[in-house]
């Protein structure tokens, strides 16, 4: 149906890369970023390897931090600030997840993850945790492979979750044996990210291949997590990963600004069984037309040929032309 797109295209037009009400660029972080681990050298360290422990949020969020520490030479070019930096996009949405209560014990069987418990806690339980994983371990070792970090591929470890360890990878050499083809993508992606010729829709064409084929892997590892949710939820989670399709398909530029608004139209907390958008009273008017459109999607057909080649040309082009401002239009 060449219907839904052309949905995608609206809402992804409707987005700017103005600053309008950001007076700080600070202000919209994803929570505790300041607070994360900003270097390597902030890890523990044992027989001269860095020991990270995903399963902390602080510490997973500090694999991010130190990623788009070290790329931020690269987007320099673009903007300053580091604001064009493209890998925005996966701490701002890693933050989304604990903001809302995402990356606790669904099962509720331990306080991980909860106010009352341990809220530093991810429980190896939350789909979202566990797609997230993949989504920040693999560009994380996959930048230390190629070279950014300055240290050697071995360097690196990670800790494994209290149980289901069989299902993660912890290393560069574990994680390229058990996900070459991914792997390779987010290499690609950051060999032409160190080339002075890079050009800012090619670098997203990179990160799109990389960030889809991550979740391909991994989607049926954790298809038994939906049962933790509500049906409500669950239902969003697998339209989520139709809609990260679509996102990807059109390039979407997953910038700190265009992040955080696009940001904005999501649930800001786990789904009711009650809950029927466009109806639901807590959310944003914004909040509850992204969920009807995103029950659409899980409606119709997966097709995604096409898509508004225009506009989101007209939308890029926006986006590399404000280099050196945020943009002055919205
Ligand atoms: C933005 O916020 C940070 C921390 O809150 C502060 O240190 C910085 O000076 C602010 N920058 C501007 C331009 O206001
Ligand atoms: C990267 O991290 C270093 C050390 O923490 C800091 O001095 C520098 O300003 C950071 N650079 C950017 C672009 O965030």
């Amino acid at each position: 149906m060449a219907f839904f797109p052309s949905w995608v295209c609206v809402l992804v037009g409707s987005f700017s890369a103005s600053l309008a009400g950001i007076s700080n660029l600070s202000d919209i972080e994803p929570p505790l970023w300041k607070e994360s681990p900003g270097q390597l050298g902030d890890y523990r360290v044992e027989n001269s390897m860095y020991i990270i422990n995903p399963w902390v949020y602080l510490e997973r969020m500090g694999m991010y931090k130190i990623i788009l520490n070290q790329t931020a030479r690269y987007f320099a070019k673009f903007a300053p600030e580091n604001e064009q930096n493209i890998l925005w996009g996966l701490p701002l949405q890693y933050g989304w997840q604990y903001r809302t209560g995402r990356l606790a014990d669904p099962t509720r069987r331990t306080n991980c993850g909860y106010e009352s418990g341990d809220h530093m806690c991810i429980s190896v339980d939350s789909w979202w945790a566990d797609l997230n994983y993949f989504l920040s371990s693999l560009p994380f070792l996959a930048a230390v492979d190629s070279g950014i970090m300055g240290i050697s591929s071995d360097q690196v470890r990670l800790l494994p979750p209290p149980k289901n360890e069989r299902k993660f990878c912890y290393d560069v050499s574990s994680c390229r044996s058990s996900f070459p083809e991914t792997m390779n993508k987010w290499n690609a992606f950051y060999q032409y990210l160190q080339s002075p010729f890079s050009k800012f829709d090619d670098l997203l064409k990179y990160l799109w291949a990389a960030h889809t084929s991550t979740l391909a892997d991994n989607i049926k590892s954790f298809e038994d997590r939906y049962d933790y949710y509500s049906k409500a939820e669950a239902h969003f989670e697998r339209n989520w990963v139709l809609a990260v399709d679509h996102l990807a398909a059109v390039l979407f530029p997953t910038t700190l600004i265009i992040s955080y608004k696009f940001q904005k139209g999501m649930p800001p907390r786990i789904l009711l069984n009650t809950d029927v958008a466009p109806f639901i009273s807590d959310f944003t008017a914004f909040q509850n037309v992204v969920l009807v459109l995103l029950n659409m999607l899980g409606n119709v057909d997966k097709s995604i040929g096409y898509l508004c080649t225009e506009k989101s040309n007209v939308y890029r082009g926006h986006s590399e032309s404000s280099s050196g401002s945020y943009g002055n239009n919205s």
